[in-house]
């Protein structure tokens, strides 16, 4: 298993550009199941959930085809295989997202169910709840969720809880239904809405993504289509923190400011002087120790979730007591844990971790049990004296492209070991 080797305390400085999202790649990849005809997808990050995606449509009989600068035609003609199978499902949770695709155009769709996960029991039961409304037959059966629907109908669903792969997962589904459906308290995500934006381009009907009620009228068939995937907001906004906690200065091109503005208030919260373009954002904390700040995750367009282990990071070495509460999933601390080991002062308080800044952590060996968590770690060795062997970094992999590259050109001292 790679693990990566930081030797922290240097400030990062410079400029790097940001990738694709992952988390609106993964929704655009599945949504090429509704369609007969080409799809060409731009701006696709190169990452191990991009390839389980690609490896799973492969299996259902999708032909991909990668161009020169590795954009992606997908092809899903012919589809002989309508079914999601554990191995591939259990190392990515967003592989639910061929379900809606699957049913809405094939009427039928076996998904592994997820399963049990680091960051909490995440349960999928919304997804099955909409299928059902929309007239379709759902069991579980040996571990899977088999769905059957000669027609998908249109309806009126009500989520009890927003969720952003349920939101996405009908929102496919509804295209192709029989008549209008409507999503209320649905996930506002700029990711929702990049593969609204999608759907659209392919024929879809649908209007009010970005809010909390989307209308979608159902089509008879979608076509082809060129989308260019939006920018990484997760990653954006962990290498602001990275700059923040280092005491740096960075600047990242190809990104979308208006889709981190909780998180850029936090910053300037913390003390940073943040800049702001068309689709660049430079940050700055003149050599300054970041001042610690009070964090609630929330949906879109609140505090993200994904963002809350950086924060914490950045809590830990930073002036003052800080506050990060997590209310999207339970049991998201486990980075907190292995920042205890590297000498951070960090109490808990139900889902609320309490934070004392110190002068600095120290490195240590750590290890990653999320995604997220893993970018955490990272930023804690960055910011820590001595070296810090982050195990697991799969994890990392996951969900950042070329990270290591990305920090050693921002001045960083890392590097791979490969295992
Ligand atoms: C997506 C993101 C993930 C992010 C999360 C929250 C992708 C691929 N992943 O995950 O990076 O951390 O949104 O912003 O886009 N819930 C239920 N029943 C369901 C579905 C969800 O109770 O059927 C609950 C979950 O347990 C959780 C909350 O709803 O407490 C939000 O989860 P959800 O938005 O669905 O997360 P994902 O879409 O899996």
């Amino acid at each position: 298993m790679d693990k990566l080797l930081i030797s922290g305390g240097k400030p990062l400085s410079g400029t790097i550009d940001i990738s694709g999202a992952k988390n609106a790649a993964l929704p655009v990849l599945a949504s090429t199941l509704l369609t007969s005809e080409t799809v060409l997808i731009r701006n696709v990050p190169q990452l191990n959930d991009i390839a389980t995606t690609i490896t799973l449509l492969q299996s259902m009989g999708v032909e991909i085809v990668f161009d020169e600068q590795l954009n992606i035609s997908a092809d899903a003609k012919e589809v002989n295989e309508r079914r999601a199978p554990y191995d591939l499902v259990k190392t990515m949770r967003a592989s639910i997202l061929v379900l809606g695709p699957l049913l809405a155009r094939f009427g039928e769709a076996d998904v592994s169910l997820p399963g049990g996960c680091a960051i909490g029991a995440r349960p999928v039961n919304l997804h099955v709840r909409g299928f059902r409304a929309m007239g379709a037959e759902v069991s579980i059966e040996n571990g899977y969720i088999r769905a059957r629907s000669s027609k998908l109908k249109g309806a009126h669903i009500v989520f009890d809880t927003v969720t952003v792969t349920g939101t996405e997962n009908l929102m496919m589904a509804a295209t192709l239904a029989e008549g209008t459906t409507v999503l209320e308290n649905s996930a506002r995500e700029p990711e929702v809405c990049d593969l609204a934006k999608c759907l659209v381009s392919m024929g879809a009907k649908i209007k009010g993504a970005g809010t909390s009620t989307i209308h979608i009228e159902g089509v008879s068939s979608l076509s082809g289509t060129d989308h260019t995937v939006l920018p990484d907001r997760i990653e954006t906004g962990t290498y602001l923190v990275a700059a923040a906690l280092t005491r740096g200065n960075v600047r990242l091109n190809h990104t979308e400011p208006g889709h981190l503005e909780a998180v850029i208030v936090k910053l300037k919260e913390a003390g940073a002087d943040v800049s702001l373009g068309d689709n660049w954002i430079e940050i700055s904390m003149h050599g300054r120790r970041p001042i610690a700040v009070d964090i609630k995750t929330t949906p879109y367009p609140g505090f993200p979730t994904d963002m809350q282990a950086q924060f914490c990071a950045m809590n830990t070495v930073a002036k003052g007591v800080g506050t990060v509460t997590e209310t999207i999933f339970e049991n998201r601390f486990q980075h907190a844990l292995e920042y205890q080991r590297m000498g951070a002062d960090i109490r808990f308080e139900g889902n609320t971790a309490v934070c004392r800044g110190v002068e600095s952590l120290h490195g240590a060996p750590v290890m990653a049990t999320d995604l997220r968590a893993s970018a955490g770690l990272l930023l804690a060795g960055l910011a820590a004296e001595g070296e810090t062997l982050v195990d697991r970094i799969y994890h990392v992999d996951r969900g950042y492209e070329r990270i290591e590259e990305k920090f050693r050109k921002l001045g960083a001292d890392i590097q791979r070991i490969v295992g």
